[in-house]
């Protein structure tokens, strides 16, 4: 086992070795993970069905359960022999609870209730959201200096296909929700703008690959910036960009690509950075965390890590979008607090995080 970490600079919960697979299949990643005492990780497999669902343009919920049904068992076989331990070797299992789809929630939970039960190992219900927060805590084995853990309190700015939301954290698993969208999830509107570029599933890799060679003031999108409050709101930007699209069709002229989107990105990542700045002014929180599959956004992670006013953590590209790296990592925190879930947990499609 390799050295115990602090887990925290303010108020340590008491450090213990442990080794909990994670298991995650919330939505279209069937995806299994070793990580060792919440940061280091063991191993990682993802298996990405975004193949199956590109053709219906989003993803397709019958679909998505029955490959995870055909993909749980080998993802977890690879994972156990990539970080050359055996089930005997893992302390708990924890498995996403919710949110997500009902269906693919069901066979990561009854995947990892089955190994629980057969191997009497604690079995813990994480949060997907936690899990995405708890990204950021997570080190790739062999990266020699290890990351400056986050420290509380910080802002967290949770921004997915389904979610965008901004959290204090005072503490370890400690959130209080300040604020989140009003309509679309960020990770939504860059689908759905995608889409209306015609551009190919999923949205956000995408929009970020033709706004390169995109001028990001071609045209000004609003920036709604719901004042007085800590919410967000995509659907303006989204419709914004659809007027634009149905006129220049109206007036058979061709669609600028690349400055429609580089355009719409520009004014969602301004949204995300300014609000995010602001909560963390007004909450006196020294350190912020961006997570969730729209963090993988290079526009986005340059803006917030070319300000020097908060200490920025980020997790690297292979943990923003969905894996199960981060549901091990939340997971241990749960398990070293002494948390543990029944074997007739159910699954939570709407879970919120607080
Ligand atoms: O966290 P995630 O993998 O799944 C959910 O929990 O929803 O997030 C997926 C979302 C999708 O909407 C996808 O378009 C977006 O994250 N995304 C990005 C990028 N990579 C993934 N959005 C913007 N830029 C990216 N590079
Ligand atoms: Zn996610």
């Amino acid at each position: 086992m390799s050295e115990q970490l602090p887990l925290t600079n303010e108020k340590p919960l008491k450090p213990v070795n442990a080794r909990i697979l994670g298991i995650e299949t919330s939505c279209d990643e069937t995806a299994a993970a070793v990580v060792e005492n919440g940061r280091q990780i063991l191993s990682s497999v993802v298996a990405s069905q975004i193949d199956l669902h590109a053709k219906f343009g989003g993803v397709f919920p019958e679909v998505a359960s029955r490959q995870h049904i055909r993909s749980i068992y080998v993802v977890i076989e690879q994972t156990l022999t990539q970080a050359h331990l055996g089930l005997g070797d893992i302390d708990a299992v924890a498995v996403t609870r919710g949110p997500g789809l009902a269906g693919s929630l069901v066979v990561g939970m009854n995947t990892a209730k089955g190994l629980a039960l057969g191997r009497n190992l604690p079995l813990i219900g994480v949060n997907h959201l936690e899990g995405h927060i708890y990204s950021a805590w997570a080190v790739p084995e062999e990266t020699k200096q290890l990351p400056e853990l986050p420290k509380f309190p910080l802002m967290a700015l949770l921004v997915s296909g389904g979610h965008t939301e901004l959290n204090l954290m005072t503490d370890h698993l400690t959130y209080k929700r300040l604020g989140g969208t009003t309509d679309d999830a960020a990770g939504e509107a860059f689908d759905k703008v995608a889409r209306l570029l015609s551009l190919p599933y999923p949205g956000g890799p995408s929009i970020q690959k033709v706004s390169v060679i995109g001028d990001p003031k071609a045209f000004t999108f609003p920036r709604a910036r719901l004042e007085g409050t800590w919410d967000f709101s995509f659907s303006g930007i989204k419709t914004a960009v659809l007027r634009v699209v149905r006129k220049l069709e109206e007036d058979n002229q061709p669609l600028p690509i690349e400055d429609l989107a580089a355009s719409f990105q520009a004014a969602v990542v301004d949204i995300l950075f300014s609000k995010t700045m602001d909560a963390a002014r007004k909450y006196q929180v020294r350190e912020i965390v961006v997570a969730g599959g729209v963090s993988a956004n290079k526009a986005l992670r340059e803006t917030f890590q070319n300000q020097s006013e908060f200490k920025i953590h980020i997790p690297p590209l292979s943990l923003c979008t969905d894996n199960a790296v981060m549901i091990a990592a939340a997971g241990y925190f749960h398990f070293i607090r002494g948390d543990r879930s029944a074997l007739d947990m159910d699954v939570l499609p709407n879970w919120p995080l607080s």
